[in-house]
């Protein structure tokens, strides 16, 4: 519980967002965000979200503000996304015995709806800035447990650089954990913004719908090897056995999502023209593989020695609007007064 001598209490978290070389797509329980499968991810460090929780007697609703937009409860759509922090919240207000309301204020690094995933830095941000501010000590498996629950793949930005999400049945057991830290390769991920368009069906809707695909059975079998040979190549940083895996692995998850009833085609005319410009590139000698989200926008992931030439390539090509080059990240952290002591300090 707060101290009310000192209310309001306050802390400000800093999260990043991640890809996932093995994807989450699909869950067990869709209110607990229980995935189907375990995923592998890494943290990005140009993608990232710095949130402040202010828990304050004063306040008679949580508050959110984000980018400098106060999110007005009158408005359908803020009123859902406040509604969600609010949920997010209840579930560690109640470990901590109080009832106080939370002012929420978040920035990102990069612009919303690009494509980037804005949810998974957003809601690890958030557990981990409102576990502080409510003086709750939650190790790292707890606040990846509570992340999860905001968004899945949150649960995968509070663990350092390279990080696997395990599959279970229990809300506790699943949580994820880092298998590498940031500065054990320099993996780099340059985002190709082809659109910033709205997506017609978010990730929750496909993680819905994913089980009526007919291929989504083969693609879990598939999944035990896969997970083995991405872990394996990223101990290993080989760069060409992990490009490999994770086209083969973003197409078999684009293959479940159009083949789901009713079908979710994520791609632009610019999303097919960069993957094939992806496979000339490297067939010309240049390192690079892709992966992709639930969107339109393609991840083109090198060594970093790669990096400049691939963003240089991407700048002749008249659809890609911008891109944004990444190399792997430490996972969510307090910062400000305590700067570096984050949820994994006792692993380190
Ligand atoms: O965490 P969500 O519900 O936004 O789902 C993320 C889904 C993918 O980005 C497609 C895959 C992943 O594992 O990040």
């Amino acid at each position: 519980m707060p101290n009310p001598a000192t209310s309001p209490s306050t802390a400000t978290a800093r999260a990043p967002s991640n890809i996932a070389f093995v994807k989450y797509w699909g869950n067990l329980d869709d209110a607990a965000r229980l995935p189907f499968n375990d995923s592998i991810s890494m943290n990005l460090s140009a993608a990232h979200t710095t949130t402040t929780v202010t828990f304050d007697t004063a306040l008679r609703t949580d508050t959110l503000t984000i980018d400098g937009r106060a999110y007005n409860p009158q408005h359908a759509a803020d009123a859902v996304a406040i509604a969600r922090v609010t949920h997010h919240l209840d579930s560690l207000r109640g470990l901590a015995g109080t009832t106080d309301r939370a002012a929420v204020v978040s920035v990102n690094s990069f612009p919303m709806g690009t494509g980037i995933a804005s949810s998974a830095s957003a809601f690890a941000a958030l557990s981990v800035a409102a576990a502080a501010a409510l003086g709750l000590a939650l190790d790292e498996r707890a606040l990846s447990t509570v992340a999860r629950r905001g968004s899945g793949s949150a649960a995968r930005s509070v663990p350092d650089g390279f990080v696997r999400w395990y599959a279970a049945a229990t809300d506790h057991d699943s949580f994820a954990a880092s298998i590498a830290p940031a500065t054990h390769w320099d993996l780099h991920d340059v985002v190709a913004i082809v659109s910033r368009a709205h997506k017609a069906v978010g990730s929750g809707g496909g993680h819905a719908l994913a089980a009526s695909s007919p291929l989504f059975a083969e693609r879990i079998a598939r999944l035990p090897a896969r997970l083995a040979a991405v872990e394996a190549a990223i101990a290993a940083r080989d760069v060409a056995a992990l490009g490999e895996q994770i086209e083969a692995e973003a197409l078999e998850l684009h293959a479940v999502a159009m083949t789901s009833r009713p079908a979710v085609l994520y791609w632009d005319g610019a999303t097919i023209e960069l993957l094939h410009h992806v496979r000339r590139w490297r067939a010309d000698g240049l390192a690079v593989w892709f992966t992709l989200d639930a969107g339109p926008n393609v991840h083109l992931i090198c060594e970093g020695h790669v990096a400049p030439a691939v963003a240089a390539a991407l700048a002749h090509l008249p659809y890609v609007e911008s891109s944004l080059d990444n190399s792997p990240a430490a996972g969510a952290r307090i910062i400000g007064p305590g700067e570096g002591r984050g949820p994994g300090a006792e692993h380190a």
